[in-house]
């Protein structure tokens, strides 16, 4: 064989595989408001896929065992930050990487960024409570970015609303067709099972010794086995609200789910498994495989031949013992291998890559070779920020992610002037990290940080740190705003429209103007009094320009 119909061979081969693992594999995140479940679904998900043996791993019971998705208690025992990492595992055929999220009251832009790593999320509900609050704004980044929506309605076990109104809510709340996959007979303590809806096959539910995988025992609807076990009237009144469902006419579509407008809604319960293992399959039929993404060179494929993938998140001493950093690089293109030199877009540095990382939870493993929807860690001594972009072969540079609205201000003071230049290092150092964002006074003379969080425990979290990890004591100030909004016309606009009332003009690390209002009735009060402000609640992403430090 000539050489070069051996390259082209071998070209072929790695274009086979790449088809193959991009075909293999499923990407997304799970939104969900506090005590919804997601710590319980993960766990059944991971034992589905064999990632875990035993459940009760997640979570720390009496045996106080290592948690494994949820290693924020770990951190919180540490005391450092709260965070979000990525577990990866094999169910059937296909590779899933769920992109864990910190679902606490420790809600921070983190969660966001997971977002912009993620191609598919499952919005977990509590069948008692409908949407709630984080749920909602976790949408919200959502829709911004088209991500399909998988709904999940949890606890179907206790006594919840009825379902029809949970329906009805996401459509006129969120303005998202929901499409039942499944529909509940009964609930609480009457609670029977589903009504699968594509095959009209009853899935009887009974509950699994805690932790068990149910068996799941499956029955026709015409079946007359079914009337010893399910009461008639229950039986009736789910065929018939499943039968007003089917003459409302929605379909199915898969564009539109794929489009973000439509979500296949399950119910279930995590807790006692029930749904959870039929979830997953059709989550795995309907969801995206890893999608082509915006650039400078528009759409990239993630069949493009070389590698190419941004880092979506930042984290300082993951490992106490080392002191590291590490950069969160989330797969875009191309086959990823050990000791690959790659290009770095912002400062066209070249780096190699020697010792990446695949992460499990706080466990760490060299990985070899990653594709398309994968996560790898990359250890990051100062040179990686969030959004960075990283290729081979001909230039890419993935759109930025943009900064978050931030709801919590605060004055950072530094009461011990002698700590002046660890407090700045340690400020500067977290605002690249993103644990914070920055804004400073348009006065000059008040030169203290003014730390703008989307919640307090980002705060505490940062506070924590620079004494922890920079030596710094340091006191907060809170500022009583809510609201943050960039000028989209910089500073000429704003110096166009003379003086504003009722809001404070600071500006970003990169020098923009950002306005902070007590509440949304001022914000609304300027609006109505200059129309032509173009004001934005997320921050222009910034590409090539470095910030200003402290
Ligand atoms: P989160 O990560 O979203 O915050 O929620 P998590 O899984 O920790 O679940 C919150 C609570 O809801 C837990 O109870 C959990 O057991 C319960 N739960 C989760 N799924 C179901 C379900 O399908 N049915 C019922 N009935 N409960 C469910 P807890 O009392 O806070 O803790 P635990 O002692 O049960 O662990």
């Amino acid at each position: 064989m000539s050489q070069s119909a051996a390259t082209t061979s071998s070209d072929q081969d790695l274009s086979d595989l790449l088809a193959n693992a991009v075909a293999r594999r499923r990407n997304f995140a799970i939104i969900s408001h506090p005590d919804a479940g997601k710590t319980t679904l993960t766990e059944k998900l991971l034992l589905y896929g064999g990632a875990i043996q035993q459940a009760g791993a997640v979570k720390a019971r009496g045996e106080q065992r290592k948690v494994t998705s949820d290693w924020m208690e770990l951190e919180k025992q540490r005391g450092i930050s709260i965070t979000s990492t990525v577990l990866q595992f094999d169910y059937d055929t296909t590779t899933i990487n769920l992109l864990d999220t910190p679902g606490h009251q420790d809600f921070s832009e983190d969660t966001y960024r997971t977002l912009a790593a993620a191609d598919n999320a499952v919005m977990l509900e509590d069948a008692a409570k409908g949407l709630e609050p984080q749920t909602r704004k976790l949408f919200e980044v959502c829709r911004m970015r088209e991500i399909p929506i998988f709904t999940f309605i949890n606890k179907m076990d206790r006594p919840g609303r009825d379902p029809l109104s949970l329906l009805d809510e996401i459509e006129s709340e969120l303005d998202l067709t929901p499409w039942a996959v499944n529909w509940p007979i009964g609930s609480g303590e009457q609670f029977r099972g589903v009504i699968d809806r594509r095959t009209r096959d009853v899935i009887l539910f009974s509950r699994a010794e805690r932790g068990r995988q149910a068996t799941e025992q499956r029955l026709k609807l015409d079946d007359p086995q079914l009337q010893a076990l399910v009461e008639d009237d229950l039986l009736d009144a789910a065929v018939e609200e499943l039968d007003l469902l089917e003459a409302a006419g929605a379909e199915l579509d898969l564009e539109l789910v794929h489009a973000g407008e439509l979500t296949p809604v399950f119910f279930g319960s995590a807790m006692t498994n029930f749904g959870v293992r039929p979830f997953l399959d059709a989550f795995l039929e309907m969801a995206q495989q890893p999608i082509a993404r915006s650039s400078s060179e528009g759409l990239v494929d993630p069949l493009r031949e070389g590698f190419s993938g941004f880092v979506f998140k930042l984290q300082a001493n993951m490992d106490p013992r080392h002191r590291d950093r590490v950069a969160f690089v989330r797969v875009c293109s191309g086959r990823f291998e050990k000791d690959m030199t790659v290009k770095h877009a912002r400062t066209g540095k070249a780096i190699r890559l020697s010792r990446p990382q695949k992460l499990f939870g706080q466990d760490r493993a060299v990985v070899e070779d990653a594709y398309p929807g994968d996560v790898i860690g990359l250890n990051n001594p100062g040179m990686f920020s969030i959004g960075d972009t990283l290729y081979v072969g001909a230039k890419v540079e993935y759109e930025g992610i943009p900064c978050f609205s931030p709801e919590i201000f605060s004055w950072l003071r530094n009461p011990n002037p002698s700590a002046f230049k660890n407090f700045r290092k340690g400020v500067n150092e977290l605002r690249e990290e993103g644990a914070v964002q920055i804004l400073y006074d348009t006065d000059e003379s008040k030169r203290d940080p003014i730390l703008a969080a989307v919640g307090q425990l980002q705060l505490e979290v940062v506070q924590h740190r620079l004494e922890n990890e920079y030596g710094v004591d340091t006191r907060l100030e809170p500022l009583g705003f809510q609201v943050a909004r960039w000028v989209s016309g910089g500073w000429p606009q704003l110096e166009s429209i003379g003086r504003i009332f009722n809001c404070k003009t600071v500006r970003d690390a990169w020098d923009r103007p950002v306005l902070l209002f007590k509440n949304e009735w001022n914000l609304n009060q300027l609006k109505e009094d200059h129309p032509d402000l173009e004001l934005s609640a997320v921050a222009p992403v910034v590409s090539g320009v470095e910030p200003i430090s402290l």
